[in-house]
């Protein structure tokens, strides 16, 4: 027998930003709909999160997402939050006024250089904005791979191949993965100001979640969601722990990362329109490595390090307040990096920086992310593969099961951008309002 205790109109899967945006959703239209949230892990906020253990409270930092990007005070996500005067607001994280780029030989690299490695790559961005819509998509690889090649200079090579790597630092994908029509597509309005909170921006989603009182059940596995009883016409959803929850109506938003690795047993099965969306689209991956020094040795001005080594591009953001170095990689040589253990892979990085500041200490602690192996996530944020466009993200986005499965995260924002906290947030709201007409109506 279901008790009234366990029936309920929806259950949201998933208490990251956008199961967040949901429930305050459906708070904020005071509905009387009886909903819960069921969280894998033992917090809320999934890919954001901030660690306030490793390098003490004074020094927060952010595994997972760290930056707000589209700043605007109508922004529905940032009416949440009024920034203090220790926040930043700038226009682009990356200042090429306060970069040092430093070459394999550990020498700076002077910015007219960098200028022209610059104009070089904004022609290729020309070549991709205007590649044919008409023709079939390729990677954008292989749309600059003969420009790219007639670079005769060395070092232009170098620096050129470094504009490129921002591309598969931001998409968290290799250049040979990135769709060329889809390119942009998913970014919003990239020129608008982004925000940094100075405790960190998973602090910000757990003060959200406590002062709003959302009802969340944590450490609780979704293994199962069953549809097919036609008696009753209720969703079944079962949990590792042993634990039964009967709905009306269920949000998925789960990432894209474990509806790849079918994490979760839907019966019937998920339909075939919305697998082969899940198979295409790209889920990327993005990996920080922190790196906290007694000292700091590096010219404090400065925002970020680029370090051009053998092996690839080392993107540093520099946080001189807690004196540490946070290495940002992607695409493949991120998934390389994980196989390593830490040690190796603060040696490694050691090494390299030892070329530019010879007189630098060993860091006294580091923190590595590797969230591929984070079983609740499976990687970080989606991207347009070859291949996709906004029409898989819509097959992302659409309910499926007889209009009982809804589907939000920051992977189904079709109608702006997608991988941002923001995109995940307001897809939320939008399956949530959705949800709500239907049980209205019923
Ligand atoms: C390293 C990194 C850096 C990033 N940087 C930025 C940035 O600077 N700015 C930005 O805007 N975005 C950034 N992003 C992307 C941003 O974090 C995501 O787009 C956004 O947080 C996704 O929200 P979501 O609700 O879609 O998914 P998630 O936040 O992943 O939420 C999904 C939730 O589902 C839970 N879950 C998974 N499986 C189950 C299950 N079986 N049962 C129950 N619950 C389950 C997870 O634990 C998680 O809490 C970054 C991401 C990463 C990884
Ligand atoms: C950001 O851009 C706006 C408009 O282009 C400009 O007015 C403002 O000064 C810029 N802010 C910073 C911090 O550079
Ligand atoms: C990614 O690019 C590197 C070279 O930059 C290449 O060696 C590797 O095979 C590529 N991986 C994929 C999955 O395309
Ligand atoms: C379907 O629902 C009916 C009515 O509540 C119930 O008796 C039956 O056991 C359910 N069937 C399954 C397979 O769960
Ligand atoms: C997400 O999609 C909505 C429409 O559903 C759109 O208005 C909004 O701009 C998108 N959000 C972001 C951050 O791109």
């Amino acid at each position: 027998m279901l008790t009234s205790n366990c029936l309920f109109d929806l259950i949201i899967i998933g208490c990251g930003a956008a199961g967040i945006g949901a429930a305050l959703q459906l708070q904020k239209c005071q509905s009387t709909t009886r909903f819960i949230i069921l969280e894998a892990r033992n917090r809320a906020g999934g890919r954001m999160f901030t660690d306030t253990q490793t390098f003490g409270a004074k020094a927060p930092v952010d595994l997972g997402a760290r930056w707000l990007h589209h700043y605007h005070p109508d922004n529905p996500f940032y009416t949440y939050y009024s920034p203090s005067d220790k926040d930043r607001i700038d226009n682009n994280t990356y200042d090429r006024l306060k970069t040092n780029t430093f070459d394999t030989d550990g020498k700076l690299i002077p910015l007219n250089l960098i200028d022209e490695a610059e104009i070089i790559f904004e022609q290729y961005c020309t070549i991709i904005e205007k590649y044919p819509s008409d023709k079939e998509d390729i990677s954008i690889f292989d749309v600059i791979r003969d420009e790219y090649a007639k670079i005769e200079n060395e070092k232009m090579r170098r620096l050129v191949g470094m504009c490129l790597a921002s591309i598969e630092d931001h998409e968290g994908a290799n250049l040979t993965e990135i769709s060329t029509k889809s390119y942009e597509i998913g970014e919003g309005n990239i020129d608008a100001p982004i925000l940094t909170i100075s405790d960190g921006l998973g602090s910000f989603i757990k003060q959200i979640v406590d002062q709003n009182n959302l009802p969340i059940e944590f450490n609780t596995i979704v293994t199962q969601i069953d549809i097919s009883n036609q008696s009753n016409r209720l969703i079944h959803i079962s949990t590792l722990n042993g634990h039964h929850y009967s709905c009306k109506y269920v949000l998925i938003t789960i990432p894209l990362g474990c509806l790849k690795a079918h994490s979760i047993v839907f019966m019937p099965s998920i339909p075939d329109w919305k697998i082969t969306a899940i198979d295409k689209m790209g889920f990327g991956l993005l990996n920080k490595v922190f790196l906290q020094f007694s000292s700091i040795f590096w010219d404090e001005k400065l925002q970020n390090i680029d370090v051009i080594t053998n092996h690839y591009y080392q993107f540093y953001v520099c946080i001189p307040e807690a004196r540490i170095l946070v290495l940002y990689i992607a695409g493949s040589h991120a998934r390389d990096l994980e196989q390593q253990s830490d040690e190796e892979i603060v040696k490694t990085l050691v090494i390299s920086l030892r070329r530019i500041y010879p007189l630098m200490t060993d860091p006294i602690k580091w923190l590595v992310t590797r969230w591929t192996y984070d079983p609740y996530s499976c990687g970080s944020y989606s991207y347009f593969a070859v291949g996709t466009d906004l029409e898989t993200v819509k097959d992302l986005a659409r309910e499926s099961h007889d209009g009982r499965v809804h589907w939000a995260g920051e992977h189904t924002n079709y109608s702006g951008s997608i991988g941002y906290v923001d995109s995940a947030f307001e897809s939320g709201q939008r399956e949530a309002l959705r949800i709500l007409e239907k049980l209205e109506q019923s």
